[in-house]
Formats: C-alpha cells, structure tokens, sequence
C-alpha cells in the first residue's frame, strides 16, 4: 500500500509555520494593502497552502478574495504531461484587480507558465506568484523565464509529498514536506 511507505521530512509542520508568517509580511509590503486583493489558489496542491497564507495575510489586506482554480497537467503521474487544461477557473472578474496566484511548487514551469499567461490576458492591474516550493533544478529551457516572486523553500530534484502534495492521491494530509523512501 503506497500509504504504508517512509517518508523522510523535509520541510516540518513547525518550519512552514514559521516560513509563511515573513512570507506574508513580504507580500504586504510589496503590494497595495488598501486595495482588493484576489489569491488564487491552484486545487489541489495548493490548498494547504492557501489556506495557512490567506490567514497570515488576512491581518494586511482587509479587502481579501480568496478563489480556485484547478489545472491538470500531471494526471497520475510523477512527470509533468507537459499539456495544461484548465478544469475549474475563477467565479470572479479579476480585471484591474491585485492577484497573487499561489501555488504548491514549481518543477519544469509548463503549469505556472500556462496559467500566468492565461492570467495576464484577463488585464488584472498585477499578477504576481506565491509558490511553497520551487525546484530550480526541474525547469525547463523554454521556460527560464517562469518565476514566482515569493517562495517558501527551494527543493532539490526529489519529488516531494505532504502538505497539500500528493502521490497518485496520496499524502495530501500530511503536516509536513517529505519525501518517500522507495
Ligand atoms: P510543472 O512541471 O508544470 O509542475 O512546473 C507543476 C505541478 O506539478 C506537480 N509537481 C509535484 N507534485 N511533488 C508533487 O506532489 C513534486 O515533487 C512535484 N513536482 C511537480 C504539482 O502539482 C505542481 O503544481
Ligand atoms: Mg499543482
């Protein structure tokens, strides 16, 4: 059973806790806190995440939307298809509007690449990224240009579950960034 196997913490409960409280800080110092400002949060990797930045902003940004959208490229398995749909999007405009994508990680830059794009189209005043993780190694040479302006923790080219993260659906719940030991 895949739920059985090891997993050796990388990043622990308490250490994310700690990352994202100056992590929100940086954000509401780099953008305007008296304007609306529209997180999206990338299902389903990002929830976690999302869900633990959006309160550590909620004390800076009192006009605070917080929507989904969920992307598939992945599928069941570990490398990226390399094909991007979108599968839910936003339930609100965000033309002329602050948006902070949030996502789980950024491996080869195909997922975020796609979505800021998209994003971009729709003419929100700005549109910057919060990623938890970022996988330098991972990207791809026509994506050197993907970024996100904030992140949580560089990885190494392991692939990483936990904390929003899964394997095949598996390990989402976890407290922590770990990695299986095969
Ligand atoms: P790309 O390659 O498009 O990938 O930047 C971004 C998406 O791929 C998933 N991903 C991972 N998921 N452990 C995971 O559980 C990993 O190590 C990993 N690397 C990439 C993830 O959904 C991310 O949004
Ligand atoms: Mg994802």
């Amino acid at each position: 059973m895949a739920t059985t196997k090891k997993i050796n913490v990388l990043f622990s409960a308490e250490m994310i806790r700690r990352r994202i409280r100056p992590l929100a800080y940086e954000i509401s110092q780099c953008l305007d806190t008296s304007q609306e400002l529209v997180l999206v949060v990338i299902l389903k990797g990002a929830v976690m995440f999302g869900a633990d930045l959006a309160r550590a902003l909620a004390p800076f940004f009192p006009l605070l939307r917080v929507e989904f959208m969920r992307l598939s490229s992945y599928g069941n398995e570990r490398k990226t298809s390399g094909e991007v749909k979108v599968e839910l999007d936003l339930s609100h405009p965000i033309e002329g509007r602050q948006v902070l994508v949030v996502e789980d990680i950024i491996d080869t830059g195909t997922t975020l690449g796609y979505l800021v794009r998209l994003l971009q189209a729709r003419r929100p005043r700005t549109l910057q990224v919060a990623a938890l993780l970022d996988k330098p190694s991972g990207r791809h040479a026509g994506n050197g240009g993907v970024h996100a302006d904030y992140v949580g923790f560089e990885v190494g080219p392991v692939f990483v579950v936990g904390y929003g993260l899964d394997d095949a659906g598996f390990y989402r719940a976890l407290p922590y960034v770990g990695v299986v030991e095969d």
